[in-house]
């Protein structure tokens, strides 16, 4: 295990923290299933996962800003627009036959400090914002 969700990273909205803690999760079981040693379809299977789960939470937030008229709306929706091009990018790379464990310690690394980065200086500013709204 990780660990990588801390309580430092709660945004204090109860359904977006939900979704990180989840999301977590899968990038905890992808970070497990890639490192060690897991089938090429175990891999891509937890990957697709991930990629949902984000898809979804992405949605979900920029549903809440259009809602709710979030000033930094745009801005943060390309933050999220350039997060999901990397992981489009990654699910081209998976799509070889032998995945090289450098494009997965690559994939790694993106999620885990991608989504730190993400949270504690994008989302945050957004909990703060909807903090009073729900
Ligand atoms: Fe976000
Ligand atoms: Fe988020």
């Amino acid at each position: 295990m990780l660990n990588l969700f801390t309580d430092r990273l709660l945004v204090q909205v109860e359904k977006i923290d939900e979704q990180h803690k989840i999301i977590f999760s899968i990038i905890e079981e992808f970070y497990n299933v890639s490192m060690n040693g897991g089938s090429k379809e175990n891999i891509v299977q937890v990957f697709n996962n991930l990629k949902n789960h984000l898809e979804q939470h992405f949605a979900d937030e920029e549903g809440y800003m259009i809602k709710y008229n979030f000033e930094n709306y745009e801005e943060h929706k390309e933050k999220h627009n350039i997060f999901m091009r990397k992981v489009y990018t990654l699910e081209n790379a998976f799509k070889c036959e032998h995945i090289p464990l450098t494009k997965l310690a690559e994939a790694n690394e993106f999620f885990s400090e991608g989504l730190l980065t993400h949270i504690s200086e994008v989302d945050d500013k957004l909990g703060v914002f909807l903090r009073d709204k729900f």
